[in-house]
């Protein structure tokens, strides 16, 4: 699998570093407050995992899995896969994302969870893709900004491949047919 990456471009140690850094930063935050937060499946997964341990105040984790993207472009619609067990009304919430590229999916989520009367509404993102962005929509924290380039690794696919990768990679272009 490692050899289908063509380049390293977050290592393994940073991505825990900054998990360290935001997780204090957040811990300070929601200090004696209790906030639900959301992790975006399944791209989500791996940082929430490490983010959250790193948190040391209570808190409550959800799930929501909605879907934009269709191999390697945004299809421009957001369809709900599945939606929380939690009731988010006057909840602070704490949205967590492996990504922002064009900014679909975070601000359908946003618009979602204010009518669904939220009390506050934080954006974590491990990665920031701001060249592609075509909505608004900014995120309050922000890992890594990364170049304009598909990337794997951590919790993103490539066709549902690398999530597992430990490190953020750039592909081999042979391996998509580039
Ligand atoms: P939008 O465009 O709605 O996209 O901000 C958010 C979701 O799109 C996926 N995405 C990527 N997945 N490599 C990936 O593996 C990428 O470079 C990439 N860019 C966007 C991702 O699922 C994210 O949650
Ligand atoms: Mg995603």
């Amino acid at each position: 699998m490692h050899n289908e990456i063509k380049e390293v471009l977050i290592s393994e140690e940073e991505i825990q570093a900054k998990c360290k850094e935001i997780g204090d930063q957040l811990t300070e935050e929601y200090e004696g407050r209790f906030p639900l937060a959301i992790g975006v499946l399944k791209g989500a997964m791996p940082f929430m995992g490490d983010l959250l341990k790193r948190i040391e105040t209570h808190l409550e984790m959800d799930f929501m899995d909605v879907s934009s993207y269709d191999g390697m472009r945004s299809s421009g619609e957001v369809k709900i896969e599945k939606d929380l067990n939690t009731q988010v009304e006057g909840r602070d919430l704490l949205i967590i994302e492996d990504i922002i590229d064009s900014g679909l999916t975070l601000s359908y989520l946003v618009d979602l969870f204010k009518y669904r009367k939220a009390k506050s509404i934080k954006i974590v993102t491990l990665l920031d893709k701001p060249t592609g962005r075509t909505s608004h929509i900014k995120a309050d924290v922000v890992g890594f900004e990364v170049p304009d380039e598909f990337v794997v690794g951590y919790g993103l696919d490539y066709d549902e491949k690398y999530r597992n990768l430990p490190y953020i990679g750039v592909l081999k272009p042979e391996v998509y047919g580039g």
